[in-house]
């Protein structure tokens, strides 16, 4: 699948601020106080299955993570790979936008969604750290194969080996780098992969920074649980009071790992889902928050949901759409009436091309496109849903919703009104609505009158 994801630059709305500077330390201000849960993910082969063409797993994330987190809780990735390859493997997969994201193996901290980056981290990185002095050293082991140049970075030098090699250059290296000033760490991951890093860096390095942080601005979140499936992760368990989830495909390194050092940590699990899906089982094993993604949820109205959130709200709505043109819903008139008891009809739908209709002509307009979709690649999911109560019983809700239809991926930055009404089954009603085609994305089909 190749998708072409926009640059997103677009700032968050609705009086939630997203960063501070104070001093030389940027601050992750979008929640006013502690986190009631921090999720801290790596990617590859955790976050994201390879083997899951369809991503549904990491959709069934999207969807809980959107629905009951996104307002009080945060997001972190933590990969392996660099900036410009993190940035590909998000226009290929419909990631969410994480709140922090940590890159090259706990070298690269940037915060929010226009990814500022953490100099004062990469400062004290440079603590006993030569990178020329790493490369000549390393070039004396003729098992070592570099990896591309892409891979190599300010604090982080990378190479391939075999199982077999890897360990004797483990015991041997840090010795040699040493005698010449410097304090390195080398991680083995995956049977393949060794990264030489500064000693104070790593992905559990970087945790402890982000949490010592938060710890001086008295915002430490409520629970933390990190996820990983292979070496470079291990580090991440050892961070004290987390919660931890290897999901079931983890490899043989990590598994080790935890036998030898945490398998009398009660917090710890080996979940028996892969990737994504082992995520949210460690949500429901910790009893970290709701843990039933409301994608698993086929029929809303025969199993309610007691939760009255406008971004659950808005969830259900596009698990909804997409069934609907999917032909994954019965195709009945009765939802075209419950959709029109839910929109407003004064309501205004305000079109990215500029026009607007009433939301039930829009809804009539949807009726007619039941099935379009099936047995085509569509996918719908949404980002970044905040809102912010404007009114005794309205809402403000900003999202992005992201539409995959084949190869082509389109995102609709939306705003929506929300009133309460006691009288609807799930409280909120639909008022007004805006969407813009996202800034860089090029302009979506003008005549389709939905949303
Ligand atoms: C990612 C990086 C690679 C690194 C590996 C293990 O795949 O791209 O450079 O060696 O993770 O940390
Ligand atoms: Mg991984």
């Amino acid at each position: 699948m190749l998708l072409s994801r926009a640059a997103t630059h677009s700032r968050k709305i609705i009086g939630i601020k997203t960063l501070k500077t104070l001093g030389n330390r940027v601050h992750m201000d979008r929640l006013n106080g502690s986190a009631r849960l921090m999720i801290v993910s790596d990617l590859d082969s955790t976050m994201v299955d390879h083997d899951d063409l369809d991503n549904l797993s990491l959709l069934r994330f999207n969807a809980l993570w959107e629905a009951y987190y996104r307002h009080d809780s945060l997001l972190v990735f933590s990969t392996g790979r660099s900036p410009s390859s993190y940035k590909r493997l998000r226009n290929k997969k419909p990631l969410l936008t994480p709140d922090i994201t940590i890159m090259s193996v706990g070298t690269e901290i940037t915060y929010g969604e226009s990814m500022v980056p953490d100099t004062a981290w990469t400062q004290y990185l440079n603590q006993k750290w030569n990178r020329d002095i790493v490369t000549e050293e390393t070039a004396k082991f003729p098992e070592l194969t570099p990896q591309q140049e892409e891979h190599q970075r300010p604090h982080k030098v990378s190479f391939f080996v075999e199982k077999a090699k890897a360990w004797e250059i483990i015991n041997v290296l840090p010795k040699r780098l040493e005698e010449r000033g410097l304090d390195v760490k080398i991680i083995y991951s995956s049977g393949i992969a060794l990264d030489i890093l500064p000693q104070g860096a790593g992905k559990g390095q970087a945790l402890s920074y982000l949490l010592k942080n938060f710890k001086v601005d008295g915002k430490v979140p409520m629970h933390t649980l990190v996820c990983g499936d292979s070496g470079n992760d291990a580090e991440l368990y050892s961070v004290p009071e987390v919660y931890g989830v290897m999901v079931s495909n983890a490899q043989e390194e990590l598994l080790q790992w935890y036998t030898q050092n945490a398998k009398n940590n009660p917090n710890i699990i080996h979940a028996t889902e892969r990737c994504a899906a082992g995520i949210i089982q460690a949500i429901g094993n910790f009893c970290l928050g709701p843990n039933v993604s409301p994608r698993d949820i086929r029929d809303f109205q025969k199993c309610k949901v007691d939760i009255f959130r406008p971004s659950h709200e808005v969830v259900k709505y596009y698990l909804f759409y997409e069934r609907w043109r999917r032909a994954e819903v019965e195709k009945s008139e009765q939802y075209a009436q419950n959709l029109k008891s839910v929109f407003c009809p004064l309501g205004i739908f305000v079109h990215p091309s500029g026009g607007e209709q009433p939301f039930h002509q829009c809804i009539d307009s949807m009726a007619k496109l039941y099935g379009d979709m099936q047995g085509h690649q569509f996918r719908v999911w949404v980002d970044q849903i905040s809102s912010a109560q404007i009114g005794s019983d309205i809402w403000l809700v900003k999202f992005h919703k992201w539409e995959l239809s084949g190869i082509e991926l389109q995102c609709y930055v939306t705003t929506v009104l929300m009133s309460l009404k006691a009288e609807l089954p799930d409280g909120f009603s639909w008022v007004h609505m805006h969407q813009t085609w996202l800034d860089g994305s090029k302009a979506g089909d003008q005549t389709l009158w939905c949303f």
